[in-house]
């Protein structure tokens, strides 16, 4: 497994590339919120061009799990979360968020973004 990271490390230094960190509760339980430093670095790659950041947080057979990786998005899909009801095609029910700043998707409250900046919005609008 840290061969396999360490080979899209060395594969993945490539100029300009968007960054994020690719890793699966699945096979890396350091890959659950939250995650420290040393972690994030040691699974950071590079993404392809068109790539963001995706992270999938969700819930199956009442346990919780966290993908994170370099992913394409869909041309009805926009950069935030949005709410799923199926993800990986399993039954299960999560967060499905994209974002386009390196390593954007270490961070634990990614899965509220969009909900603080409606919070934001609001709060503007009132004053
Ligand atoms: C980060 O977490 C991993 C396990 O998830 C642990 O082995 C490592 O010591 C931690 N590093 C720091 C700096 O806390």
């Amino acid at each position: 497994m840290w061969k396999c990271v360490l080979v899209l490390l060395v594969v993945s230094v490539s100029v300009n590339a968007l960054k994020c960190v690719q890793c699966s509760t699945k096979d890396a339980p350091e890959c659950m919120d939250p995650m420290n430093e040393t972690d994030i670095k040691r699974n950071t790659v590079a993404c392809a061009s068109r790539q963001l950041c995706r992270k999938i947080t969700f819930t199956e057979n009442g346990k919780s799990h966290v993908n994170r990786d370099c992913a394409e998005i869909a041309k009805d899909d926009k950069v935030g979360c949005s709410w799923e009801i199926r993800v990986n095609s399993k039954i299960g029910s999560g967060w499905d968020c994209f974002c386009d700043e390196d390593v954007c998707n270490s961070a634990p409250a990614a899965a509220v973004s969009g909900l603080l900046l409606l919070l934001a919005a609001a709060l503007t609008a009132a004053q």
